[in-house]
């Protein structure tokens, strides 16, 4: 199992501010340091969170492979081209989400008519190609006709379920992990994956690998809060004259 981490939310913090702190540069090198496999980053459109900056000098400076996620649009497109990460997940992106909601569009022939000229130009960039999609049968094998290398498979619906309804979305990821790797592709999963809810979707034996992101950098604020005040403390204590 593949643990890629999504540093989307170090980016968040420093847009609330429009300023050079936390830098998601510096946190893809800690998250690597920690045993990441690989570095996730959304560049959406709206520019919420990650900048153009952000991915360029991931693209330079990465010791492991960059995941990027993208909406079709031409200009991220053609930046993904010339970056050429290891391997882009395609995405939808609405304006208003506060998050990536629900799958792509695989399956109707407007959205496929516009997903493939998309893929054919990030294959022919030598970039791996992935489609976010819901575990969903006809999702699965639009993808494979798409010919694209991987399927990352929403965990959302299994994220908010409760009760016995854990189970049954459980169920419908192994069965799209079991159909996307019958169908020659590789199954990746994310989205909405927490400390607590993640080890039945680990344990798939047909999913290899898992991008994780909220739930990660959440915790990294509550396990560094502490340190981090006692470092204010500590310049605090010094600039009054007293011992560090
Ligand atoms: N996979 C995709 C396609 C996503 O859009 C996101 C969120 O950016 C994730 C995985 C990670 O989700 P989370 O932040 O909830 O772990």
């Amino acid at each position: 199992m593949r643990f890629y981490v999504n540093i989307d939310h170090v980016a968040t913090v420093r847009q609330a501010r429009r300023t050079d702190e936390p830098d998601p540069v510096r946190a893809a090198v800690l998250a690597e340091l920690g045993g990441a496999d690989g570095i996730t980053v959304h560049l959406r459109e709206d520019r919420r969170h990650i900048q153009e900056r952000d991915v360029r000098l991931l693209a330079e400076t990465l010791r492991t492979p960059m995941n990027l996620e993208l909406a079709m649009v031409p200009e991220i497109v053609d930046l993904a081209c010339e970056l050429r990460p290891y391997q882009v997940t395609v995405v939808p992106e609405r304006r208003q989400e506060v998050t990536t909601e629900g799958g792509l569009d695989v399956v109707t022939d407007a959205s496929r008519s516009r997903l493939e000229p998309v893929l054919v130009r990030l294959r022919d960039a030598g970039i791996r190609t992935a489609l976010f999609i819901d575990p969903d049968p006809d999702a699965l094998q639009a993808s494979a006709a798409l010919g694209v290398e991987a399927v990352e498979l929403h965990t959302g619906e299994y994220a908010l379920a409760h009760g016995a309804q854990v189970h049954a979305e459980l169920d419908r990821l192994a069965d799209a992990a079991a159909q996307g790797r019958r169908l020659g592709l590789a199954v990746h999963a994310g989205h909405g994956l927490t400390y607590e809810n993640v080890t039945p979707v680990a344990a798939l034996r047909d999913v290899e690998e898992l991008n994780i992101g909220h739930s990660v950098i959440s915790r990294a604020v509550l396990v560094g809060l502490r340190e981090a005040v006692t470092d204010m403390a500590t310049v605090l204590r010094r600039a009054a004259g007293g011992d560090a």
